[in-house]
């Protein structure tokens, strides 16, 4: 498990200009919420959560940002990539009603999450968000399982103008649920928290990380709680706990950035 399996990628679609989905075989059980480390040959090897999830088959979704996400977005059917996971901690579906909140990139790994609360029946709402029309991605596949969809750009150039939050405010005030699920940036996370009050909460937390399964410490958050390893995913007594959260990351030499 904590060495790459060398893959084929036997698939490619461009979600939009900057979003690309890679596919690959797989033989490993996966929750929603998990993730790999994605090694692409002579570059670099990074983080990546799980955006589909098939029989032997996954697929990740990515924005090309960096160095590796653009040699990642320039991979073609046939190259090879390594994969090493999966790794972290998966979404618990404690709860008959659900609302989840996407925002930017954070909606590629919710998909597989929203897909398996359709197939146990649940009654959930989705808000899914971007900055602008252009940078939306994954509004058809959520509105195929048939969950109520609500989507915000930040310029109003499609959906509700605003952010993921202000829908979110509007619909926790005249509707009850029994669970938020997150991924997006870490303020709009913790406003959502905030927001949240009384409603059980999961969130996926993003750091920098080196090895993945909880050696090295670059990934530690509060007092020394690995985001890899007891993470991606955490609720909201734990969140309330971590006093780096929606306030500072570290960067690779382990550097407080602030959000
Ligand atoms: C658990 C987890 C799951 C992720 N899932 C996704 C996903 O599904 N889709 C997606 O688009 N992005 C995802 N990311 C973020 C992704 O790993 C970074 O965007 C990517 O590593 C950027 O690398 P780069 O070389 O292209 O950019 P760079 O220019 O090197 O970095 C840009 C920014 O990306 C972040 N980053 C860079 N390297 C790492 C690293 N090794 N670990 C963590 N963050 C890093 C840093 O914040 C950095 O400032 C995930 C991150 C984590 C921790
Ligand atoms: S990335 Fe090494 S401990 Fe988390």
């Amino acid at each position: 498990m904590n060495y790459p399996l060398v893959t084929k990628i036997i698939e490619t679609k461009n979600e939009n200009n900057r979003i690309k989905t890679i596919k690959f075989e797989n033989n490993k059980k996966i929750t929603p919420g998990q993730f790999y480390m994605i090694w692409i040959p002579g570059v670099d090897e990074i983080p990546m959560s799980v955006s589909y999830i098939d029989k032997n088959i996954i697929g990740i979704t990515f924005k090309k940002i960096g160095e590796a996400t653009n040699a990642l977005f320039n991979l073609k059917k046939g190259d090879k990539i390594g994969a090493r996971g999966p790794y972290g901690t998966g979404f618990k579906l404690n709860g008959k009603k659900i609302l989840f909140v996407g925002g930017g990139t954070g909606v590629a790994m919710l998909a597989p999450v929203i897909e398996e609360a359709i197939k146990k029946k649940l009654n959930l709402k989705v808000i899914i968000g971007a900055k602008t029309k252009n940078e939306l991605f994954f509004e058809k596949r959520i509105k195929e399982t048939g969950a109520e969809l609500f989507i915000s750009t930040d310029d109003g150039t499609y959906g509700t103008k605003g952010f993921t939050t202000d829908i979110a405010e509007d619909i926790i005030k005249k509707n009850h649920f029994d669970l938020i699920l997150t991924c997006g940036p870490e303020l709009m996370m913790k406003k959502l928290m905030d927001i949240s009050k009384d409603i059980d909460f999961q969130a996926s937390l993003e750091r920098f990380m080196k090895c993945g399964f909880g050696i090295c410490g670059q990934c530690c958050i509060g007092d020394g709680i690995r985001v890899c390893t007891e993470g991606p995913i955490f609720n909201e007594k734990t969140l309330k706990k971590i006093q780096d959260f929606g306030i500072f990351k570290r960067d690779a030499s382990g550097k407080k950035i602030k959000f």
